[in-house]
């Protein structure tokens, strides 16, 4: 059987990723940042960015260490440790948020943009902006949301509508918002880990999944699950988190070159999924899987019954749309 693995796919992050890590010892602040992505994933080259870029401009008083591919344990552990303080900085998956506060599933709104270019400015736009100080209430600074790219479909077998769906084991990111959308359509929402994705599409644990051109690419999906359709369904994003303690400990001037270098670092990381998601779309059309891509219809009813449960208890949602319309 054939292994998934993740492909070095810049010059820079191969550069990035080989170079001598930053010691701890002697810098006077020391940043502990968390993701569950491995070492050739974006979200990982943005936090060591984030590592580095702080180091130079703080003349060596910030040194960081980045603990990639769940290092730490899964997100529900690291977020226990950002809130005891044993964890300075995560870069976790919303999704994983959407189960502590609602309102962070807004951002799973099926079609609230079309591509990655009009996701990166409404994550950055003012609805996003002010949901940031939800995490407040979980003991947390937000400092940004990044991107993941856009989702689509995944499978072993084609589907003309998502009526071909029903009765199929899909895998998903196990949130509320998500597995809701796949139940709608009588789909399996199914939980497999991504390191365990390709042996589950082998064995046919899982019939499909819920997913980006990223990780279809990088985790070799495509020879085990021929079909790619492009829905671009939803967005999946990704937020920057301090530790609240660890932000009290910080003075103004530091503060604010954290936010401030996070804030570019992720400008960086939407820089990556623009440039890279057509590119990625052409190589999974060169393994000459079948692609075909679908329009919301594709969904049928789905969208308004989702709508119709995630509307009441996301408000945000609202002031999303609204925003999202005016960058179409
Ligand atoms: C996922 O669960 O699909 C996922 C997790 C981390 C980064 C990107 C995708």
């Amino acid at each position: 059987m054939k292994r998934r693995t993740f492909l070095k796919t810049t010059t820079l992050a191969a550069a990035a990723l080989a170079a001598p890590g930053l010691t701890m010892a002697g810098a006077s602040k020391k940043l502990r940042i968390g993701t569950i992505t491995p070492g050739s994933h974006f979200w990982t080259q943005t936090m060591d960015r984030v590592g580095k870029s702080m180091a130079e401009k703080s003349g060596g008083a910030f040194a960081s260490e980045i603990f990639p591919s769940g290092q730490l344990g899964n997100e529900a552990t690291m977020i226990q440790q950002l809130q005891a303080g044993g964890l300075d900085m995560g870069f976790l998956t919303v999704a994983e948020f959407s189960n502590r506060i609602d309102d962070m599933a807004a951002l799973f709104t099926p079609y609230l943009v079309a591509d990655v270019a009009q996701a990166s400015k409404l994550l950055t736009g003012a609805t996003a902006t002010a949901m940031l100080d939800q995490y407040k209430t979980l003991g947390m600074k937000g400092l940004g949301f990044g991107l993941g790219g856009m989702r689509h479909l995944i499978s072993r077998k084609s589907a003309a509508t998502s009526a071909d769906l029903a009765g199929r084991k899909y895998r998903i990111t196990p949130f509320a918002p998500l597995r809701d959308f796949y139940e709608l359509m009588d789909v399996a929402p199914t939980p497999v880990p991504l390191p365990g994705l390709f042996d589950a599409l082998a064995n046919g644990q899982v019939d499909g999944a819920d997913i980006d051109l990223e990780l279809a690419w990088k985790l070799k999906l495509y020879d085990q699950a021929p079909n790619l359709k492009i829905t671009s369904q939803m967005m999946f994003p990704v937020v920057a988190v301090v530790s609240g303690k660890y932000w009290a400990g910080l003075d103004a001037g530091e503060k604010e070159m954290l936010s401030q270098t996070v804030s570019e670092e992720i400008d960086w990381l939407f820089a990556q999924y623009v440039e890279f998601e057509p590119k990625w779309l052409a190589d999974l059309k060169g393994t000459g899987m079948s692609v075909s891509s679908a329009e919301p219809e594709f969904f049928g009813d789905t969208l308004a019954q989702w709508n119709g449960i995630w509307e009441p208890k996301a408000p945000s949602i609202a002031a999303l749309r609204a925003e999202a319309q005016a960058l179409a």
